[in-house]
């Protein structure tokens, strides 16, 4: 026997052996590339070789080459910055004061999702490999907006505890979460059309929405600044997320094409409107925080333009998953973002510290 325990009633293998806790099959045979499934597998999900998904594991490698660590970004420039009377305006500081709280939680929610949900039913060992990769990154992320606070003494509890403070926060940290909360009842395994399209929901939710629109917006308000050498470091922290944010939307864009490959019965008409419904929603929930976050505008940034990139995002994200667009066709209003993804060309953009850790970190943006 080559394969694990098989319910034939409900056509999804033994939960325990999809999760690799289950009982050890003594004497098994050595795993076939064919039995290898992203989801609902057969083959042993403890064997990370012989790969299946070449794309995951260069990703995984990818992250790897990608490692950096926010406490060796110089805080000192903002921190003078921060205690300055006049050097921000009262706009800056609330723009910058709620993309910090969004993001401060929003990792975490991230991260959650990751653990406790995506990695039990992702049921490739070298996708979990990358899974594990950006979990780590995560607490990274998440670490920055600890060194973030500590360094410029701000409140933590106003930042940690925005998502529940600012409604506009709240609601999308919600609506991501009613995703994830349909994986959470531990009887819970893929295995139908319905529950294969829960997870397929989770994923869009958390990898295209999540990491691949909202924080988008965080990135350019952030790094609209620093081009202003205005917060350079918290910039260039933002400019290293970024990339590592921009292979996790990668990551989970392969994992989604990868699953309507193998499950095209999942891939109705009807169940792509419903992803492009999601993909607009988000977009509304961001116009609304864009509006909390930049009511008056400043110089290069207003809510209209914040819109403005959440449709041209949304637009790429349908196309990406090969979907019809959710708007009108929209110009990228920041086209410098794609500049902000190559760290080596724009080594001294900010004239700080950029610690190179190797030199093959090529990606392509977004
Ligand atoms: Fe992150
Ligand atoms: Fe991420």
């Amino acid at each position: 026997m080559s394969t694990l325990a098989w319910d034939e009633t409900t056509n999804h293998p033994n939960p325990a052996d999809a999760t690799g806790l289950g009982a050890i099959e003594r004497g098994g045979a050595r795993v076939s590339v064919s039995d290898k499934a992203m989801i609902n597998a057969r083959a042993d999900v403890n064997q990370l070789l012989p790969l299946k998904y070449r794309w995951a594991w260069e990703k995984y490698l990818a992250g790897c080459n990608n490692h950096w660590m926010p406490t060796e970004v110089s805080m000192q420039a903002d921190i003078a910055l921060w205690k300055s009377k006049d050097g921000l305006t009262e706009d800056e500081r609330r723009m910058i004061k709620r993309n910090l709280g969004f993001f401060a939680a929003s990792e975490s929610l991230v991260a959650n999702n990751i653990v406790l949900a995506i990695y039990r039913h992702l049921t490739n060992p070298e996708c979990r490999q990358y899974l594990l990769r950006q979990a780590f990154e995560e607490a990274v992320h998440t670490h920055t907006f600890q060194y973030i606070v500590e360094s410029l003494g701000l409140d933590e509890g106003e930042l940690f505890n925005m998502y529940r403070e600012v409604p506009s926060i709240t609601d999308k940290a919600a609506w991501a979460l009613r995703h994830t909360q349909s994986l959470d009842d531990p009887s819970f395994s893929t295995g139908t059309v319905e529950k294969d399209r829960a997870f397929l929901r989770d994923l869009v939710a958390f990898y295209v929405v999540f990491e691949g629109m909202w924080f988008y917006t965080g990135f350019a308000q952030i790094l609209s600044l620093g081009r202003r050498n205005k917060m350079v470091g918290i910039a260039e922290q933002y400019q290293y997320i970024l990339r590592d944010e921009s292979l996790h939307l990668n990551f989970g864009i392969d994992v989604i094409n990868q699953i309507k490959h193998e499950n095209p019965r999942l891939w109705t008409s009807e169940f792509q409107d419903e992803i492009r419904a999601m993909l607009r929603a988000a977009a509304e929930l961001e116009a609304a925080y864009g509006r909390d976050t930049v009511p008056n505008g400043f110089l290069g940034l207003n809510a209209a333009l914040c819109e403005e990139y959440m449709h041209f995002i949304a637009n790429r994200r349908c196309a990406q998953l090969g979907l019809e667009p959710v708007f009108a066709p929209t110009e990228n209003p920041f086209p410098w973002m794609s500049e902000m993804m190559d760290l080596k060309k724009e080594k001294n953009f900010f004239e700080s510290r950029v610690i190179e850790y190797q030199s093959g970190g090529s990606l392509s943006w977004d």
